[in-house]
């Protein structure tokens, strides 16, 4: 009986440590090319991304899985936003087309929090086509 409750609490204690796990991993120093959806025909420039300009953010607001899984995803890891070219009206709505994940009106989009930051008066990103399509 003891040992089982030793073996029990020790499961418990790994469990517990794995769901509690706090990322180890670092932001790339330099700025990255954001990846697109593999075949995806490109109207602009693809964009650069600089962390080093966004150390006040936490991880977990653009890396929005980390939560569950500590390793910072690329955006169009599959399933995640990795439609390309959509087609139908529905398509061109949904989060899983690249494009949206990174304009619409949602904190975690490049362009959702740079318009949400700028309305509020406060340092803010670009939000002019240019400014991050060079
Ligand atoms: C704050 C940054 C940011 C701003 C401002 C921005 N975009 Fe984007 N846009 C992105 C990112 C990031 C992607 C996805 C990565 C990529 O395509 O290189 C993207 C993708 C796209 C795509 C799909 C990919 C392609 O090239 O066909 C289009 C179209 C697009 N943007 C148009 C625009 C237009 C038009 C504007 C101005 C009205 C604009 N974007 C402003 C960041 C931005
Ligand atoms: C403001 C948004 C934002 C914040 C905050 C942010 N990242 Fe990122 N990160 C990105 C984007 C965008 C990419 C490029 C993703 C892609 O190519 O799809 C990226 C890429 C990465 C990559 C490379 C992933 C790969 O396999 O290509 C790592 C690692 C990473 N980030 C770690 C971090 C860590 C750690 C933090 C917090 C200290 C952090 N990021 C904060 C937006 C962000
Ligand atoms: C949660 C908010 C937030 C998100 C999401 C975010 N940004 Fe920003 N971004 C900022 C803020 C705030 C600044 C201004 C930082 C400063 O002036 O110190 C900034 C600055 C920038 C700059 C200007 C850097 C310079 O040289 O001055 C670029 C380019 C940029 N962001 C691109 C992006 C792209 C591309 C994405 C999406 C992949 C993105 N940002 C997502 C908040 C955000």
């Amino acid at each position: 009986m003891r040992s089982i409750l030793a073996i029990a609490s020790v499961i418990i204690m790994l469990l517990t440590t794995a769901a509690f796990a706090v990322t180890t991993e670092k932001a790339p120093a330099d700025p990255v090319i954001i990846k697109v959806p593999e075949g995806t025909k490109l109207k602009k420039s693809l964009v650069s991304f600089p962390h080093a300009k966004h150390a006040a953010e936490a991880c977990a607001t653009c890396h929005h899985t980390m939560d569950k899984n500590p390793k910072a995803q690329p955006c169009s890891t599959k399933g995640c936003h990795d439609m390309g070219n959509p087609v139908t009206k529905e398509e061109k709505l949904s989060m899983t087309y690249f494009r949206n994940a990174y304009h619409a009106n949602v904190t975690a989009s490049c362009n959702g929090c740079h318009k949400a930051r700028k309305a509020e008066g406060k340092p803010a990103g670009p939000t002019d086509c240019k400014g991050c399509h060079k």
